[in-house]
């Protein structure tokens, strides 16, 4: 049909990111299973982790539904052991990432003077030190290869600050700084890094509910932005992207 443009639908159903390999941490549920699943739409194969095996192999019979190269394992991304054998097995399966969502986190909130030792490493570790390890296991492929997208999930609480967000705020506005870093390092070998700041999302996240759950972002709202950048034309990259919510709740 020559001269005649597709309809929406017809490019939804395009495999943009067919012979793509996309590793996307804490993919089981929440934001990172509303990314893995778009991602395995758009064709590429998709490896996701948390630490619930129940709940992944949920997420990875709907991935299957949508793409041919599905891998989940069990895998706790603030331990550097299981960082390295989880992305080692996931490309011997679907062979190198070139797209990478840091995307695993967990919210802790109240002031943090009341907040134990214990409390600052759990959620450092997880939304920071996570960002980390997994990048770095994983962007030896991407400089072989020259090119690559690492798109950090990051949050409006790396921009802001509030009562009660001392500790989430900490890490998220390192992700922040992180990311920044290295993009500058990693642009030179055509790698892409990318910062995605959503406000409250619909989730399980921290037992947070929003005061209008039908005004609230949906995980797939943040899918989005990951499938905005990852269709980003070759020569450009968006660095980092704020989601709103339209009303406010
Ligand atoms: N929801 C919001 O309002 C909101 C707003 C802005 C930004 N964010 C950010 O978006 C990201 C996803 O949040 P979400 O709302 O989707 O949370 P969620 O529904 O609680 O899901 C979190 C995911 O991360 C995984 N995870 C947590 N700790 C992990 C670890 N140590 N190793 C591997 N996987 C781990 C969880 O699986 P297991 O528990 O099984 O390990 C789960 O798959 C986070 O980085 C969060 O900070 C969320």
């Amino acid at each position: 049909m020559a001269g005649i443009s597709k309809t929406n639908a017809e490019k939804d159903t395009e495999k943009l990111l067919e012979n793509r390999v996309a590793l996307v941490t804490g993919g089981s549920r929440g934001i990172g299973r509303a990314i893995a699943i778009r991602l395995a739409e758009l064709g590429a194969a998709v490896a996701i982790c948390g630490r619930d095996s129940e709940k992944l192999r949920a997420t990875a019979d709907e991935l299957h539904e949508r793409t041919e190269g599905v891998f989940w394992q069990a895998a706790d991304m603030t331990r550097a052991d299981d960082v390295e054998k989880f992305v080692s097995a996931a490309e011997a399966k679907l062979g190198p990432i070139q797209v990478l969502v840091n995307n695993a986190g967990i919210g802790l909130f109240g002031p943090a003077h009341e907040k134990s030792e214990e409390d600052w490493d759990r959620v450092l570790n997880t939304n920071l030190k996570s960002v980390f390890l997994v990048s770095r296991a994983v962007v030896p492929s991407m400089i072989k290869k020259g090119a690559g997208d690492i798109i950090n999930i990051s949050s409006l609480a790396g921009r802001n600050t509030f009562a009660g967000g001392g500790l989430y705020c900490a890490s998220k506005w390192g992700v922040q700084g992180l990311s920044g870093c290295m993009a500058e390092d990693l642009r030179g070998y055509g790698i892409r890094v990318s910062v995605i700041c959503p406000g409250s999302v619909a989730t399980e996240f921290s037992g947070h509910t929003a005061k209008d759950a039908s005004k609230a972002l949906q995980p797939e709202d943040v899918a989005h932005a990951v499938e905005a950048i990852v269709t980003q034309r070759p020569g450009s990259f968006m660095s980092e992207i704020h989601v709103r919510p339209l009303r406010k709740s």
